[in-house]
């Protein structure tokens, strides 16, 4: 089975599919996608949690063919928008084992998820809460959790830190505002809350945020049924685990989670006289992250004052991660023996800013040159997904691999595609 540490394609073949054949068939830039190894990790969270329900956050990357993979591997769906919820439903996906987040929930997300029957609607807000009962209408009834700002710093980057105040997302434990909205919650007949939830951040690699995160949802809880005479049977504990992008950084150890999260919640359901609710999680980077590779054709490269530029073919378009956040990846040359001589080079892209870095200080073999192609492991995650039209480059293709085949599952965003959108004059 994949564990998130492991870095499964940091040779030349994915899936059985040299990299070098996928550049031939499919051109580059493009986006690979293992198969096999997306199942395997949807495979270890049941095996981990098999008392959980299993929630893949679509946000780190969605197309049909995840949302059959998913499915087929008994996990349900994070949504965060309209646009996430029919693509899962039209490939298929059962509305009732999804979740729709969001802060700013437009009245099209709202009437998408109570058409199509979505299990459960996250408040994240006061101002949702009448809104949302008022769309339900009388008679309707819609199941709804409450997201709590626990007061926990944990996560990668202080972008993606949500679980303290000061953030835009939940309702503050700490000002009391969490109690508020769900006296408010529960005094709505058409809300039936069946829990809470919370998300604390994302790429976390360690285990002690999410204990110190479970005991004050529980804490919580406790109160909510001394006030309100209300034991609810659910717990979301969102998603947030960390992996590791380059060979020998941590991730977060899922088999160390799963014990000590269970523990830490019966321990604290116990002192407080609660049953255990039933346990969530929404891992998304580390379903799809590690399966995912994206493979550039070198167009440059340029020696100047010490440095070496090798520019590729892609670049901040299609992953603007280490723009946003600094995050370092570990690149390498597809179908080239080390040199004897290795280079400090900074992979860039090809857009029109300086800042379109996508690895910088990176060892590559020293004659680097036009023509190479070049791998970026563990590319799965909150890249496509985060892509954007940036100079007209058209987002990549993705290519399924398993078992030694390779298929696409998505087409290269093309001049056309643009042009049936610019429809002024
Ligand atoms: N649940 C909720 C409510 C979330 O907001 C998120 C991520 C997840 C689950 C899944 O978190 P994960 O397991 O993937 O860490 N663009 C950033 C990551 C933003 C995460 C946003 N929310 C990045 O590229 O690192």
């Amino acid at each position: 089975p994949a564990s998130t540490g492991r870095l499964p394609h940091g040779g030349l073949s994915v899936g059985g599919v040299p990299l070098a054949e996928i550049a031939d068939r499919f051109d580059t830039p493009v986006y690979v996608l293992d198969e096999g190894e997306v199942r395997a990790r949807c495979r270890t969270y049941r095996d981990a949690f098999p008392d959980a329900d299993v929630l893949y956050a679509a946000k780190a990357f969605l197309s049909r063919a995840m949302v059959r993979w998913v499915d087929e591997e008994g996990l349900g769906l994070d949504v965060c928008s309209a646009g996430e919820l029919e693509l899962a439903v039209t490939a298929g996906f059962p509305p009732e084992r999804m979740v729709l987040h969001g802060n700013a929930k437009s009245p099209h997300d709202i009437e998408a998820a109570l058409r199509l029957g979505v299990g459960r609607i996250v408040i994240d807000g006061p101002s949702e809460i009448a809104r949302l009962a008022a769309m339900v209408g009388t008679g309707g009834s819609q199941k709804v959790m409450v997201r709590v700002v626990p007061g926990i710093t944990a996560g990668g980057h202080e972008k993606i830190r949500t679980g303290t105040d000061g953030q835009k997302f939940g309702l503050s434990l700490t000002d009391g505002s969490a109690q508020h909205a769900i006296a408010r919650v529960l005094g709505q007949p058409q809300l039936e809350l069946t829990g809470l939830h919370c998300h604390i951040g994302s790429q976390i690699t360690d285990v002690k945020p999410y204990l110190a995160a479970v005991r004050r949802m529980v804490g919580l809880m406790a109160r909510v049924r001394d006030a309100h005479g209300v034991v609810l049977p659910e717990l979301d504990m969102g998603g947030g685990h960390g992996i590791a992008y380059r060979p020998g950084e941590p991730a977060l150890d899922l088999t160390a989670l799963a014990r000590r999260l269970r523990t830490a919640l019966v321990e604290s359901c116990a002192a407080a006289g609660l049953a255990v609710p039933r346990l969530t999680i929404e891992p998304g980077r580390a379903v799809a992250g590690p399966a995912g590779v994206a493979l550039y054709r070198v167009l440059a490269v340029k020696r100047t004052c010490d440095r070496v530029f090798v520019a590729v073919d892609g670049g901040m378009s299609d992953n603007p991660r280490p723009a946003l956040y600094g995050v370092r990846y570990a690149p390498r040359l597809v179908g080239r023996r080390p040199a004897a001589q290795a280079c400090v080079a900074t992979v860039v892209g090809r857009h029109c800013e300086a800042g379109d870095v996508l690895a910088a200080d990176v060892e590559l073999p020293g004659d680097v040159r036009p023509g190479d192609l070049l791998a970026v492991p563990v590319a799965g995650a909150y890249q496509l997904s985060m892509a954007s039209g940036y100079n007209l480059v058209g987002r990549p293709p993705v290519v399924a691999v398993d078992n030694g085949a390779a298929r696409l599952l998505m087409r290269r965003e093309t001049l056309a595609d643009f042009r049936s959108r610019d429809i002024g004059d």
